[in-house]
């Protein structure tokens, strides 16, 4: 490794990247060591002006674009060379954990704060995103930041979308807006020259492996729906089963077909319910509307693809009585990693001396969508016992900066091509 790439390396400060996680923790946090930091919400923006704060504390630029990206750069020698850019997501689950998105904004940080401490100069600039709304908890999809930058969606695919109060997001997003001026504003669909992420593994083989890397090949594919059930209000004690409109009782008919077309032999098929909202949700009035959420994944595109047409009419099937609408909100094909970015992560880890693994991501990410449009690739660190959308998720501090130290090793080689 050139001397000066190793001299950065070794300026990966690993209690520094600690102690700024376990900052960032503090912000939404709640009991048992998670965090709830949805994205525009207050907590998102507050963890958006303490990042702020430390990039301008180093004198990079902060800049932010139309739906809340934040992008924190490091000038390079040729300010017309498009950027490589490294990042994650700060937004999370609603009983997120302490590492998910915020693991790789931070290493990131730590990467460009690295080289600039070392003093190495770069021909391509360096850029670290903060993407919003990665989770998709709140406002459904997920991934909606990054979709919106790389143009695989627009801004108005989402302003309407609302969440569990009725909020719109054009409205939680102006206020986020509006609360950090301190990052001028820019363009969407900025160029890219790479992008690498970092990222907890959230599952748990590197840990079992006894591995400190991974070496991410692509992300499987996914699918995501609302399914909502239309039926009719009526008293609990007076109106016969027989009169019924009971949309939880189809909506439940339902969600047991679902099951059994996605039953899978080889447990290959990830198939989750993870929302379900009832009207009026009184116990003597009998249901009149249902919506549920509906999460497919697969490494198979075909697969994604004859489950993805599948759900309609399966829903429609079991459903008797009761109206149906089926919108479905996400549908991204796995993606494969560019060889070129995969191998310049294995690079870097075996020019570190660590151990490490190649493996795709059952996860989705921002790099999912920064894959249609640069070279592209992640590294993934162990979490204990795999656990992540969960207050318990955990990761070793060491394992932490080893991941920041490959990172910084791999932008300086892809920023000095
Ligand atoms: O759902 C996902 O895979 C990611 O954690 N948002
Ligand atoms: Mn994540
Ligand atoms: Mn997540």
């Amino acid at each position: 490794m050139r001397e000066a790439v190793q001299d950065a390396v070794n300026r990966v400060d690993q209690r520094r990247l600690w102690q700024r996680l376990m900052e960032m923790a503090r912000i939404g946090a709640i009991p048992g060591n998670g965090v709830n930091r949805a994205a525009f919400s207050p907590e998102d923006i507050v963890a958006r002006k303490l990042l702020l704060s430390w990039a301008r504390a180093r004198r990079f630029t902060v800049a932010m674009d139309a739906i809340g990206n934040l992008f924190i750069r490091r000038a390079g020698t040729d300010p017309h060379a498009a950027p490589v850019m490294t990042g994650s997501h700060m937004d999370s689950q609603p009983r997120g954990g302490r590492f998910d998105g915020v693991y790789g904004v931070l290493a990131g940080l730590e990467a460009l704060e690295a080289i600039e401490q070392a003093g190495v100069r770069t021909r391509h600039p360096l850029e670290l995103v903060a993407w919003s709304n990665e989770e998709g908890g709140r406002f459904p999809p997920c991934t909606m930041g990054s979709a919106v930058y790389t143009g695989a969606k627009s801004m108005g695919d989402f302003l309407e979308v609302k969440d569990n109060e009725g909020i719109a997001l054009k409205d939680a997003l102006a206020r986020t807006l509006a609360a950090t001026p301190e990052a001028e504003r820019r363009e969407l669909n900025g160029p890219a020259a790479a992008y690498i992420e970092a990222h907890i593994e959230q599952g748990p083989l590197l840990e079992r492996e006894g591995k400190t890397i991974g070496v991410v090949t692509g992300i499987q594919g996914l699918c995501w729906f609302n399914v909502e059930i239309f039926g009719e209000t009526a008293h609990a004690g007076t109106t016969p089963l027989g009169l019924r409109k009971d949309a939880l009782r189809e909506a439940l008919a339902a969600i047991h077909a679902l099951h059994a077309l996605t039953r899978d032999a080889s447990d290959t098929v990830r198939f989750t319910i993870g929302r379900l909202l009832i009207a009026p949700n009184s116990p003597n009035s009998v249901p009149s509307h249902v919506l549920f959420s509906v999460d497919v994944r697969h490494p198979d595109p075909e697969t994604i693809a004859r489950l993805s047409e599948a759900i309609e009419p399966t829903v429609r099937q079991a459903v008797a009585r009761c109206s149906v609408k089926v919108t479905p909100t996400l549908h991204d094909d796995p993606c494969a990693f560019d060889p070129a970015v995969v191998e310049c992560v294995e690079q870097a880890a075996q020019s570190l001396d660590l151990g490490h693994r190649r493996m795709p991501s059952g996860a989705s990410h921002d790099a999912m969508y920064m894959a249609r449009v640069c070279p592209t690739g992640m590294i993934f660190v162990p979490c204990e016992k795999g656990i992540s959308h969960n207050e318990a998720e955990n990761a070793r501090p060491e394992d932490l900066a080893a991941g920041a130290r490959v990172l910084t090793a791999a932008l300086l080689e892809l920023a000095n091509r």
